[in-house]
């Protein structure tokens, strides 16, 4: 189905008419702190089947529900543990989803018929007026197609949704740059089910004790987050990490360029500088691991089939918020090849 999609830059009057589209049964893109959402009411099961649709999003991945305070949170849950009231209080607003035992109020649509809610307080002025003025809890997945890097600007949106969605609103580039980490706090103790914008580090200094973590790298495990089962994350070019040292990295594009192909490249300013390849996209420094973070995704999308036959990708060391990058990174990934492997 093709419709109209409006493009509206985000002010009050637009945030007005955004809210009347959730009430209204409507799908909407909208800005959080971590990348766009696709948002629409969570108690209208009709208004949640759109969101599947537009983005061609399995019907068993589970949405998170986006609310605006931990009073409102109260009301979809049976319950909140000491734990899960700590990290409520610490992070949100904030990129942390937690998951919760459902009281059956939330459309099964968004819960995929999980007896559990993902829920979260994005910390983004546009998300959270949009959201109190509809009223209702809003489902919102990221605002891509399924597959595909997360948006982190409307122009992001747009090239995935024209047509398929209601309208887009604009309110800039997002500031984390990916999504939020998600705990699952229906078990013994909380678990990491997907590394976020929120570090294990800062999650377990609230906690007092250390935690696990689930598919950190490539998913070895079981799912147990629905969404990991999927293809993710994938640029409109094959994608292959380079696992090395900068001549180890050059050698490699050396070796696909010889061989006939068109060689883009996705690293840090620190490595970008040193190599000469087809085409560089530098995503920020070392120095700063947040920058990456933020500029991953627009750096995935950056990469057109046309230009380059593949991305040659930076492994980028993975404490605080390089865990999430290289868990993103190793989902978009066709393969790893390291200096192990070649000798
Ligand atoms: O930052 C974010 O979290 C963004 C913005 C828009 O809020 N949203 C987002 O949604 O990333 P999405 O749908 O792309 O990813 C949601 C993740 C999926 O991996 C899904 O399986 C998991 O959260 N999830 C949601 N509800 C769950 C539940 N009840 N149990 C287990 N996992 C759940
Ligand atoms: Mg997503």
């Amino acid at each position: 189905m093709s419709m109209q999609t409006e493009f509206l830059i985000w002010n009050e009057e637009a945030t007005d008419q955004f809210a009347q589209y959730i009430q209204a049964g409507e799908v909407v893109a909208f800005p959080t702190e971590t990348v766009y959402g696709l948002g629409a009411d969570a108690t209208n099961p009709e208004a949640v089947e759109k969101i599947f649709s537009a983005k061609g999003r399995p019907a068993d991945n589970p949405l998170i529900v986006h609310v605006v305070s931990t009073e409102q949170i109260a009301r979809y849950v049976t319950e909140i543990s000491p734990d899960a009231k700590k990290l409520i209080e610490a992070f949100m607003p904030g990129p942390l989803t937690v998951v919760l035992p459902s009281n059956g109020k939330i459309s099964t649509q968004v819960t995929a018929g999980l007896d559990t809610i993902g829920v979260r307080i994005p910390d983004h002025p546009a998300a959270q007026e949009l959201i109190r003025k509809a009223g209702l809890p809003v489902a919102a997945p990221s605002a891509n197609l399924s597959g595909k890097p997360s948006p982190t600007s409307a122009i992001h949106v747009f090239q995935d949704l024209n047509g398929k969605i209601k309208a887009i609103l604009d309110g800039g580039s997002t500031g984390v740059g990916l999504e939020s980490t998600v705990v699952d706090c229906t078990g013994d103790q909380p678990e990491i089910i997907r590394p976020g914008g929120v570090t294990q580090l800062e999650i377990e200094e609230v906690l007092g004790y250390p935690i696990e973590i689930t598919s950190v790298a490539i998913a070895e495990h079981e799912p147990k987050s629905p969404g990991m089962k999927y293809t993710h994350y994938q640029p409109d070019v094959p994608l292959v990490l380079i696992d090395g040292d900068k001549d180890f990295f050059q050698a490699k594009i050396d070796h696909y360029r010889a061989n006939g192909q068109k060689v883009g490249v996705l690293a840090s300013e620190e490595l970008a500088t040193t190599l000469s390849a087809d085409q560089i996209h530098m995503c920020g420094t070392i120095e700063n691991i947040a920058t990456i973070a933020n500029q991953l995704y627009q750096s995935l999308r950056a990469f057109k089939q046309t230009e380059v036959d593949l991305i040659l990708a930076e492994v980028f060391p993975t404490d605080g918020l390089g865990q999430a990058i290289m868990n993103r990174l190793y989902k978009a990934a066709d393969r790893i090849e390291t200096e192990e492997n070649d000798r």
